[in-house]
């Protein structure tokens, strides 16, 4: 099917908000993560899995995990489910700020259309893990109520 001139499919079939491009998400990770290191809830969690000397790869890594998701660009490819299961103190409170903080990083820099794309498949894929880990540690998952991002925290 034709497309209008000047617009981009994702591989899924959706259409990529034209303001939407790899400058827009390389800033939002290195913003998102800037705070994430320094937050009292996950803060402890990245500085202790992630040494200083790996930040930078990391932050690649990430970017690419978001490009192919939203850009579909197919750069990621790893896994990371296990590297979630692996952390064992990883509970609701954490996902919980971490969907905090990633809205409002992304309503601060991206317009409305793509904030909410960003924050959706946040969502999505934190309350995947959320499951998984649940099912992992022999917990019911049937307890689980789906998480949203929540209203804005102010810094
Ligand atoms: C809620 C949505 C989340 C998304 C979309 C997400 C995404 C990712 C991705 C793509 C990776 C890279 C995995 C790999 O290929 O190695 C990663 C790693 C990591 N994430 Fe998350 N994450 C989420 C939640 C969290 C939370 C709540 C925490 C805890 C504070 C967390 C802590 C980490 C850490 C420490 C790593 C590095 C793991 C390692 O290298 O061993 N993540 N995350």
């Amino acid at each position: 099917m034709d497309q209008p001139a000047g617009t981009r499919l994702h591989p899924s079939g959706r259409l990529i908000p034209p303001e939407l491009d790899e400058a827009m998400v390389r800033a939002v990770v290195e913003s998102f993560y800037a705070k994430a290191r320094r937050d009292d809830v996950i803060g402890p969690v990245f500085n202790r899995v992630i040494p200083d000397e790996e930040w930078p790869a990391h932050l690649d890594k990430i970017t690419d995990f978001w490009s192919s998701m939203l850009l579909g660009t197919g750069r990621y490819r790893g896994r990371p489910m296990p590297a979630h299961i692996a952390i064992p103190e990883l509970a609701d409170p954490h996902f919980q700020r971490w969907l905090s903080l990633f809205r409002m990083t992304v309503e601060e820099l991206c317009p409305p259309a793509v904030a909410a794309l960003f924050v959706e498949r946040a969502e999505v894929i934190g309350n995947n893990f959320r499951l998984r880990i649940a099912q992992f540690r022999g917990e019911d998952p049937h307890q689980l109520k789906l998480m949203r991002a929540g209203t804005r925290i102010e810094s």
